[in-house]
């Protein structure tokens, strides 16, 4: 490798070559931007250290919410943050987070620390605001009564005269917040309850009838799903409920080896390998889910709501292991790539997509340590990636060199590409080779492009990523390499890159 001009490492040896095909003349499913979501739990420094350091706090912050972190999720357009949780969710009680006396209660599934309560309906939904995001909040169908979840409804959403609005208006919120997204449990099948996909079915239709309508929301409800290829929970919920009852059906998956799990910075290629082999499998499994509810939902009235997916390893160590902090590499970086690559081909029945977990926990955008914020590589891809938001999406054909390793394979490149609504041509490529460059040949089509420009996103090493002593190690670089020649986009993508291509 010799060091480019473009700040990465061009490299020397041997480059395999791809090649694709855009048809921008067959185009038409838009890329909600809800795919590029969010999902922040009550669990380890998340909430508490993340966002939330209290009206106190010499951090800088508007109403208790750090503005370091909100400045740099407003940066890359977050459309929509999932909260409380989680596993937390099912034991949350939503009354004991407003007003003045606040209960505390133990965060049982994440540590047993205690949770002071402190942040509450009215912080989060403060924090959706200064964000400029759409809340998704998670009610509580595991310990939480019917009644309870109804209440939650009307208080954060209704305008008139009623037991719940005036407790809202004496809590200091006039108006009704309009919340929209609204999840009926979470995992109900383990630490939500774990209940049958029969039972569980039966509860959501009894639970979602009393989530109301107030004015003229109309909530978007969607439904707790499956876990990782338990094909028969999609099954169900798809036969037993009807599909005029939900707009949405959960899913999570996390790219994890749950018997070892490993460490997130420390590892060879057999691990890197294993975590982007787990990655490319899981799109073979949410087809599978996929298929199930286009045998029950054809007009695919339902979406499916992928509400936790990324990486997940032993916390580093050191840490609470019911934190669930790990740092983030180029590894994690290829994950989300790869991943929202996919989700974006899939757009028309995905409307909705949830990384687990924006700062501090799982794989992190973010992370906080007392006054310093840093940037991870995942959070690097989210900003990248921001232009496909609600983009439609030029269908492609991609033929890909082989990334291989032992006895095994994996299509090295992926790629994604999209059209915005000022016509500019969007392409994202990701090439998994930790060793390999591609060469890439684009036959734009009808794409009318004469001008390209991008950013890349690579490192040296597998493992390389950011700390708070060097905090861009891993941080793109302007692309200027790419080509456009007689309606063909040529370029070079480095090994263990993602690169964004922008065309007007
Ligand atoms: O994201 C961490 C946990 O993973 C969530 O609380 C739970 O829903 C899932 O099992």
């Amino acid at each position: 490798m010799v060091a480019g001009s473009q700040g990465f490492c061009q490299e020397t040896g041997s480059q395999a070559s791809a090649s694709l095909v855009l048809d921008a003349g067959a185009a038409e499913e838009v890329i909600s931007r809800h795919i590029y979501g969010h999902f922040s739990e009550h669990l380890g420094h998340c909430i508490y250290g993340g966002y939330w350091v209290g009206y106190d706090s010499p951090i800088p912050n508007t109403k208790g919410i750090r503005n370091d972190v909100v400045e740099a999720l407003r940066k890359i357009n977050i459309p929509n943050l999932r909260w409380p949780g989680g596993c937390f969710a099912d034991e949350y009680h939503w009354m004991d987070g407003i007003g003045n006396e606040r209960p505390k209660m133990v965060n049982t599934h994440w540590g047993g620390v205690t949770e002071d309560n402190s942040f509450g309906t009215h912080e989060f939904l403060e924090l959706c605001e200064q964000l400029g995001t759409e809340p998704v909040i998670c009610g509580n169908v595991g310990s939480g009564t019917i009644q309870e979840m109804s209440q939650w409804v009307e208080y954060i959403n209704f305008d008139g005269i009623s037991p719940m609005a005036e407790l809202r208006r004496a809590n200091g919120r006039d108006k009704a917040w309009g919340l929209k997204y609204w999840g009926v449990g979470n995992e109900n099948w383990g630490c939500g309850g774990n209940m049958t996909a029969e039972f569980y079915a039966d509860q959501y239709r009894r639970y979602a009838t009393f989530c109301r309508n107030y004015g003229e929301n109309r909530l978007y409800k969607i439904a707790g799903g499956a876990n990782s290829e338990d094909y028969n929970w999609t099954e169900t919920l798809m036969t037993k409920i009807p599909l005029r009852m939900m707009n949405g059906l959960s899913l999570h998956y996390y790219t994890t080896d749950w018997s070892n799990k490993g460490s997130a910075t420390d590892f060879g290629e057999d691990r890197y390998f294993d975590v982007l082999s787990r990655c490319l499998h899981i799109e073979k499994a949410i087809d599978r889910h996929m298929e199930i509810m286009d045998k029950h939902d054809p007009e695919k009235r339902v979406a499916l709501v992928f509400d936790e997916w990324g990486t997940w390893y032993d916390v580093e160590p050191g840490t609470n292991p019911g934190f669930l902090f790990q740092q983030n590499t180029m590894r994690d970086a290829l994950v989300a790539g790869l991943t929202l690559n996919y989700l974006n081909a899939r757009c028309e029945r995905v409307k909705m997509a949830n990384i687990a977990q924006t700062v501090n926990v799982l794989q992190a955008l973010i992370f906080t340590d007392e006054e310093k914020m840093m940037l991870t590589p995942t959070y690097h891809i989210y900003d990248m990636y921001k232009v496909h938001h609600d983009a439609t999406l030029i269908p492609l054909t991609l033929e890909s060199p082989e990334y291989q390793f032992g006895d095994e394979s994996l299509p090295a490149l992926s790629a994604s590409a999209s059209r915005d609504k000022e016509g500019k041509t969007h392409i994202s490529l990701v090439n998994i080779d930790p060793d390999t460059p591609i060469e890439v040949s684009i036959a734009l089509g009808e794409v009318e492009g004469k001008k390209v420009r991008g950013q890349v996103l690579t490192t040296p090493e597998m493992n390389s990523h950011n700390t708070f002593e060097d905090p861009s190690r891993v941080v793109p670089v302007e692309f200027t390499s790419a080509k456009i020649k007689k309606g063909v986009l040529e370029l070079v993508v480095p090994s263990k890159s993602v690169v964004v291509l922008e065309i007007d």
